[in-house]
């Protein structure tokens, strides 16, 4: 059964990149309500553990090195079947797959510097929401 939560970043090449509210209004437009956000930068190690998941992966280093290199937006976002239409809001992985409209169309650079992170099911969304916000932190 879908959950109505699911977790995302803005990730350090869209906040570097000015693109925080065109992002959230794309958010906004298709229906999440914001039940927690703040801006925070993850250390390497936060990194290496956010993502330990795809560790044995090649492109993990890089990942990690990305990932704690500067500013992101986390937030935990709420609506109907968040996790499945949270993914098709985001698009493809490699924004040269990304359907047109999507935020990674619209503002990803490559595979790497792909704008956004969605969570890829429930059981994550809530590990994912828990590793960056406490309770009282969510609304
Ligand atoms: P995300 O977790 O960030 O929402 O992205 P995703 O589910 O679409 O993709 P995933 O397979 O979970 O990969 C996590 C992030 O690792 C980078 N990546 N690079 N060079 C590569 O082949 C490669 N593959 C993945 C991307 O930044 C991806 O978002
Ligand atoms: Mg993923």
């Amino acid at each position: 059964m879908a959950t109505n939560r699911t977790f995302t970043m803005l990730k350090p090449d869209s906040v570097e990149k000015g693109y925080i509210g065109a992002i959230l209004e794309k958010i906004n437009a298709a229906g999440f309500r914001i039940a927690a956000m703040k801006m925070t930068q993850m250390t390497v190690s936060d990194a290496k553990a956010f993502y330990a998941v795809h560790s044995e992966r090649p492109f993990y280093g890089e990942l990690v090195e990305f990932m704690s290199s500067g500013p992101i937006v986390a937030a935990i976002l709420e609506k109907n079947n968040a996790v499945e239409d949270f993914r098709v809001l985001i698009g493809a992985t490699n924004p040269a797959d990304a359907a047109e409209g999507t935020i990674r169309k619209l503002f990803a650079s490559s595979m790497g510097e792909n704008a956004v992170h969605g969570s890829d099911s429930d059981e994550n969304a809530a590990i994912e929401g828990a590793f960056h916000f406490s309770g009282r932190e969510i609304f």
